[in-house]
């Protein structure tokens, strides 16, 4: 038999399997209430617009050719530029050369990751942190430091002594945070870019859950604020990752990138050097739909969403035990739980399935450093209110039970 392992490159090791996945093959029970996906509700997609779209599209002849045709890497030009009008909403004033289309907003992770990050570079991340860039990052061999902000008393000066390289890139998520749900103020976004300034590294902004806002006033992202700073967006060092996987449908697999267009021109050739260009069809669908229905369909999802998210405060304050505490997020799909001490997440999560028939994700897997293990993310968008009260009821039973 080959010894495949034995021929992997030594950066095979950091791809790894977790044995978290493992226990998710559990999940299609159709007895057990996961609150483990971090995934939009599929009975919210726009189906009937997509269909149409699809229509449209491929009942045009020259639309049909473009549609199903090789096509350019920095990606479909009415949607860069659909996509120019709306980072420009954000206040991220820019053009269809500040955009690539990626396939997903985790391809432009892992792009930005393969053109930034060399074996022990040093990358900075928050903790916890989005487990899906920690994996992208991961394959190009960084050390990862804690990213300035709430909670992480350090100066520039720390990040550099000690013998420590100084950070070549940061990762943020200030709306909505994957997994904590938590928003950084503008004054932690403002103190995040001078902390990037000082040390002069790019700071990638994943503004994946932005549209996903239920209550409060939008805050300005860090890609408006350092746009504002810098005096245009070519002089800004925050590249902003966005995607239509949480306000469309993840099967689209359209995400963008904005950055400076000598970067973006870079990005092109990595797109290029990967999978030539990110499908033409899908982008004309997501192109289609978002110029008719954007506005509306976001606020449907974000009604249903909204209910949820209090469906399950509600039911996390009347039955979670005394020494548990939660975020209350202002929007985004998810939950973050602290459990007292004590509780291992993971071996929380093995029983929560056998008695309880519940789910969620341990929180472990989103640092960095594996720690975190009193901690627990639990995703609100996939049931309705009464699921989750009844889920949330035999979570705090389990736990009141030892
Ligand atoms: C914070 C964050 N960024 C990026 C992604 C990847 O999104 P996409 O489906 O666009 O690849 C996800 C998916 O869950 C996410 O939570």
């Amino acid at each position: 038999m080959t010894d495949w392992p034995h021929s992997y490159a030594p950066r095979a090791a950091r791809i790894a399997a977790s044995e978290i996945r493992e226990l998710f093959s559990l999940l299609d029970r159709p007895d057990i209430v996961t609150f483990a996906g971090g995934i939009p509700d599929p009975k919210l997609f726009p189906t009937e617009e997509i269909a149409d779209a699809c229509r449209r599209i491929l009942a045009d002849p020259a639309k049909a050719s473009q549609a199903l045709q090789y096509s350019l890497s920095e990606g479909y030009i009415p949607l860069r530029e659909w996509l120019a009008g709306h980072m420009g909403k954000l206040g991220v004033a820019c053009g269809p050369d500040n955009i690539l289309i990626t396939n997903g907003a985790q391809q432009a992770l892992d792009f930005l990751g393969k053109l930034f990050i060399a074996p022990g570079d040093t990358v900075l991340v928050a903790r916890p942190t989005y487990l899906g860039a920690l994996q992208a990052f991961n394959a190009y061999e960084p050390l990862f430091d804690a990213l300035p902000g709430p909670g992480h008393n350090r100066t520039p000066a720390s990040y550099r002594g000690n013998g420590r390289h100084p950070p070549k890139l940061g990762y943020a998520m200030p709306d909505f945070q994957n997994p904590t749900g938590l928003s950084l103020t503008k004054n932690e976004r403002l103190a995040l870019l001078d902390a990037a300034d000082a040390l002069d590294f790019p700071l990638i902004e994943d503004i994946a859950y932005e549209t996903l806002r239920y209550d409060g006033a939008p805050i300005p992202s860090l890609a408006a604020l350092a746009t504002a700073r810098a005096g245009g967006v070519e002089k800004s060092k925050v590249i902003a990752c966005g995607t239509f996987s949480k306000s469309i449908a993840p099967a689209l697999r359209v995400g963008w990138i904005v950055a400076p267009q000598e970067l973006i021109r870079k990005l092109v050739l990595v797109k290029q050097s990967s999978d030539l260009n990110t499908s033409c069809f899908t982008q004309m669908i997501a192109c289609e739909v978002a110029a008719t229905i954007y506005d509306r369909h976001t606020e449907r999802i974000r009604v249903a969403y909204r209910e949820r998210r209090d469906a399950m405060l509600k039911a996390l304050a009347a039955h979670m035990p005394k020494g548990v505490q939660w975020t209350k997020p202002e929007g985004g799909m998810f939950v973050w739980v602290t459990f007292p001490d004590s509780i291992d997440g993971a071996a929380f999560l093995r029983r929560a399935i056998e008695e309880a028939q519940v789910a969620f994700v341990p929180g472990e897997a989103f640092f960095a450093d594996r720690s975190g293990r009193n901690t627990a993310r639990f995703g609100f968008t996939l049931n309705d209110p009464a699921t989750i009260e009844e889920g949330i009821r035999r979570l705090g039973a389990l736990l009141r039970s030892d």
